[in-house]
Formats: C-alpha cells, structure tokens, sequence
C-alpha cells in the first residue's frame, strides 16, 4: 500500500521538476517578473531576525511602527536607522518610501551612504576636519577628502543606541556619546524618538544635554522615493522648498559663508519643479556637487508650516517636511553608484533617491555668521522634524 502511494508522488516530483526546468530554461524572457517580483518584496518588513546581532557587546533588534491607518515603520537600534516606511499610494497601495537594507549587514557595509540613519555629533561637513570653541582648537578625523563629514570615522549612524519601544507607534533610542568621541567634548547625552502618527506622519524630535561646551547638529539621513524603492530614478519628482536664499559651497563641498538668493538659479524650488529639470544645468555650484547637494536657509522653520513638499510622479504620494531647523540639506543621490544591494534585492542606482536632511547650516562652527550649533552645559537641544504622506 505504501509502495503503491509512493509512485504517483515521485511521478508527480519529477513533473514538477520538469516543469520548474522548463521555467528556468526561459528565464530571459522572466527579466520583466524578476523585477515586479523585487517590487512586490520591497513593500514588506524585513524580518527581525536579520537585524539581531551583537555589536560592540550590545544587542541589535529590529522595531516595528503601526498606525491605526495601516501605515508600518520598521527601525533599528543600530545606528537608530530608519529602515523602512510604508504609506499608502493614490490607489491606496502600501509603497516602501525610504531605501533600505533586508539586513543589517547591508548599512553596515553601505555605511559612507549613511542610508536612513541618525547622524551625529555634527551633520554635515566640518572644514579641514577641526574647529575652536572658547579659544581651544579640536581636530577631527577627515573621512570626506580634506573635510570631516556626518561625525567623522565613527559617527552615531554606527553606534548601537539604546533602545525602548514606547508604545505601538513609538520607539526612543538613546546613546551616551564620551567626551572626546570622535574629537568632540563633553559627555552627550542623545535622545531620539520616531513616532508615526495617525495622520501618516513620521515624526522624528530630537534631545540632547552636555556636561562642556560642544557643537551639535543632529539629522536624520534617510533617502526617499516617493514612488517606492526600486522603482527607478526619482528625477521626475516635483519638489518645492520654501526657501529663498541657500549657502553656495566650495569645490569640497565647505559653505564659502555666504547667504546667496536662488531667484535665477537651478536652485529655485520656491514653486514646484521636477528634481532632474535643471539638474544638468552648466552651473559651478551643480558640477562641484555633482547635483543638487546644498544646504537650503529656510523661510520659516516654525514646525506649522511644510518647508518642502515633494510629490512622486508615478505613485500620487507627496510628502511634506515640517521641521524646527533652520536649515535642509537637498541631496539628489549623486554619489549612489549601484554597489549596494538594497531591500529585495534592487540596486542603489545613481539618483533613485533624494534626502532632506533637517538641519544647522554644515560648517557652522567655523563660521560665525551662521546660526550657532554650540550646546553649553545646562542648556537642552530639543528639535522636531515631519515627514508627513498623503496622496494628491
Ligand atoms: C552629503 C553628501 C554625501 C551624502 C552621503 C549628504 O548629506 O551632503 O555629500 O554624499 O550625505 O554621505
């Protein structure tokens, strides 16, 4: 009886491996699936798994966002990254808007791309790597060329935080950064708490005490594509910023310190415009940062009003920046080249993305005309930034 019931299974096997044989043979032609299948992968979390680990004798885990309209967050206590958000399209389907990593491993070696993190101590470039607060000169590590970029060889993005689930919407992620980490003084003390709200909005605020003197400039470095990850260039997205003047930069990407109008420029996003329109421009700003990689000065940046809105093209999806900072640095994925694999497989294709990065002007410490970054003892860094998603 049991050597009667075998057959038809082993009879019923070698069809099917026939079958799958017969799939693989044609697989050219699957290219188009192949794709839509990287796609579909894209709008799911990652599993916790893959992101608990051991780093530097403390635990990683995964942490997992809901609101009560079905968006999803999912974020991790390294580095404090944001790895994933779904929101809804105009067809009211979930679409992963932030690139990312199925696993850990993968922000750990995409690390100079800092995909979705918390940066710090200070966002942005430092000139030469050094600055001087109350007449004492401080030397960095310079890991982009001449200049310190995102915190130096070890910055917050590669940091295990501390990490507690508030409630189902929330997570708080604290880190203790010493005295001297990184060249920085003073013992900082660093909350960060993302919350996603009912009305689909990420919210990000930022804390932070000292016990000397420091500069400080967190930001969040998450790369966007409204229209999904995967789903190609992110040129055709319409951006309009709320800003009139940005700072003009040097050939190493330094502010020069001056506050230039964008009225006339490829950089005026004051009314809506696709990212790639003028992008090519033969424009020296533009070819020193091989695109748009510029620090905006906000018109207003009193959290009640977006300071940029962008809309995806193909999925509906705008996106709207509310924050307290007086600055936003607009980086169009210049850099990205494709090496790194991200969630389901797609490649980090050069200008899939763009971030907006919330923040102080780069290089404020060596530049007095521009708002201070300096955090004294006794005094709280407290600062808020939205990314709020609806459909148009
Ligand atoms: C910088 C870019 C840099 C990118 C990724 C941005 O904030 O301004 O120049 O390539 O971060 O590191």
């Amino acid at each position: 009886m049991q050597n009667t019931l075998k057959k038809p299974i082993l009879a019923l096997a070698i069809a099917g491996s026939a079958i799958l044989a017969a799939c693989n043979q044609s697989a050219p032609k699957s290219n188009t699936m192949a794709d839509t299948t990287s796609t579909a992968l894209a709008v799911k979390l990652p599993e916790a798994s893959a992101f608990e680990r051991t780093i530097d004798g403390k635990k990683t885990e995964l942490f997992v966002l809901k609101n009560k309209k079905g968006a999803e967050a999912a974020l991790t206590n390294y580095g404090a990254h944001l790895i994933s958000l779904l929101v809804p399209d105009k067809d009211g389907k979930l679409t992963d808007v932030v690139l990312g990593f199925d696993d850990l491993e993968g922000f750990q070696r995409a690390a100079s791309a800092y995909y979705g993190a918390i940066i710090g101590r200070y966002g942005n470039r430092l000139a030469k790597g050094t600055f001087t607060l109350d007449g004492k000169e401080y030397k960095l590590f310079t890991n982009n060329g001449p200049n310190t970029l995102h915190g130096g060889k070890k910055g917050f993005d590669a940091m295990v935080w501390d990490a507690k689930q508030i409630d189902s919407a929330t997570v708080e992620f604290t880190y203790l950064s010493k005295d001297m980490e990184e060249g920085f003084p003073g013992n900082l003390n660093v909350k960060v708490i993302y919350t996603l709200t009912d009305d689909n909005a990420l919210k990000i605020s930022y804390e932070a005490t000292t016990d000397k003197a420091t500069p400080v400039n967190l930001t969040n470095h998450a790369y966007f594509n409204l229209n999904g990850q995967g789903s190609g260039i992110a040129l055709n997205h319409l951006v309009q910023i709320d800003a009139d003047n940005y700072t003009p930069v040097d050939s190493t990407l330094i502010p020069t310190g001056k506050i230039e109008p964008v009225k006339g420029t490829p950089f005026d996003f004051t009314t809506a415009t696709a990212i790639g329109e003028r992008i090519e421009q033969d424009n020296i700003q533009l070819k020193d940062g091989k695109g748009y990689d510029h620090n905006y000065v906000l018109n207003k940046h009193d959290i009640s009003t977006p300071i940029a809105t962008v809309v995806g093209d193909k999925s509906g999806i705008k996106m709207e920046v509310f924050t307290e900072e007086p600055g936003m640095q607009f980086y169009t994925g210049n850099f990205m080249n494709g090496s790194n694999s991200l969630k389901g497989g797609t490649p980090d294709a050069h200008r899939t993305a763009f971030a907006m990065e919330t923040q102080h002007f780069p290089d404020s410490p060596n530049e007095p005309s521009f708002p201070t970054t300096v955090l004294k003892p006794g005094a709280v860094y407290k600062t808020q930034t939205i990314y709020k998603f609806s459909v148009k």
